[in-house]
């Protein structure tokens, strides 16, 4: 594995390096799931390229960007395990110089939820559109790997990349979970024990509306009833649960092919998101 800082070397690297190329983009301290994004590419690629970086651009102002877990070392030797060949790490200066002044913006489906000015705000996704259109402008990949973790960030690169004809497939990997239920996320180092017991009712709320659906009852309320006594149990007062259309984020009354759930909760220190498809096949 190579690891490069700048764009000049990436570019340098890549030049003829066995097609197809598979970029993976990360902000590091990596877990299972990133590590399962990275095997996807490196089965369906010849050439992987791996990056790194904790964009401020996508961390409102009252976020944990400074205190962002970060780990270089132990990230460079994990992915070099999983088969990476090119490690992309810049400095904010390469990314952001001095005299960066060009942003990528989307109205609807960017604005609410993660986007509303209720939680992460605008300001999120400009800085996700932004930096995502650079790595791929650099990186030049034919294939994108994304988790669905961030449900609502797959829905939004996938429109960016539609809306700008830019040329990449984009792939998506499913939530990779803690044996006992909880969304691997690199937040969950800021949770002490007993909040990490508690943020596991994030995903028995989605497994309660799981089972709601399965034995029929599938309109709104009683699904969101389910999983918010789960919630209520663990006296989790969510941001939002919320049940959408997995194709444009719009509200549903009752679950039907393709319906997401999606919460977002503080729980100490973390701001924790988890979702799942409702309705499925
Ligand atoms: P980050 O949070 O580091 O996540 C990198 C990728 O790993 C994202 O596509 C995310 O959805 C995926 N991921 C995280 N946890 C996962 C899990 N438990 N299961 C499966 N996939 C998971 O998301 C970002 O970084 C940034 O917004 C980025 C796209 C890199 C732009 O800065």
């Amino acid at each position: 594995m190579r690891t490069v800082r700048t764009v000049a070397e990436l570019r340098e690297e890549l030049r003829g390096a066995p097609r197809p190329v598979g970029l993976v983009p990360t902000m590091g301290a990596f877990h299972e799931g990133h590590l399962s994004l990275i095997r996807a590419a490196r089965q369906e690629n010849e050439t992987v390229v791996v990056s790194l970086f904790v964009n401020p651009a996508q961390f409102g102002p009252t976020e944990d960007l400074a205190a962002y877990p970060r780990d270089e070392q132990r990230d460079a030797t994990l992915a070099d395990a999983e088969g990476t060949d090119i490690l992309f790490i810049p400095p904010v200066d390469e990314v952001y110089p001095p005299d960066h002044q060009t942003y990528v913006v989307m109205d609807g489906i960017a604005t609410i939820l993660e986007g509303s000015p209720d939680h992460r705000g605008p300001g999120h996704f400009k800085g996700v559109m932004t930096v995502v259109t650079k790595l791929l402008n650099m990186a030049q990949p034919d294939r994108a790997y994304f988790g669905q973790k961030d449900a609502q960030q797959v829905l939004v690169i996938r429109k960016l990349v539609r809306d700008l004809n830019m040329p990449v497939e984009i792939r998506v990997c499913p939530i990779v979970r803690d044996k006992d239920g909880l969304a691997l996320s690199s937040r969950n180092v800021y949770l002490s024990p007993p909040e990490r017991e508690r943020a596991l009712a994030l995903s028995r709320a989605l497994s309660a509306a799981e089972e709601k659906v399965r034995t029929g009852s599938i309109d709104r309320e009683s699904v969101l009833a389910a999983a918010r006594t789960e919630l209520d149990a663990a006296q989790i007062e969510p941001e939002y649960l919320e049940l959408r259309s997995a194709e444009d984020l719009s509200p549903v009354e009752r679950v039907n092919g393709s319906t997401l759930l999606a919460v977002a909760a503080r729980v100490g220190n973390a701001r924790l998101i988890d979702n799942t498809m409702l309705g499925g096949t």
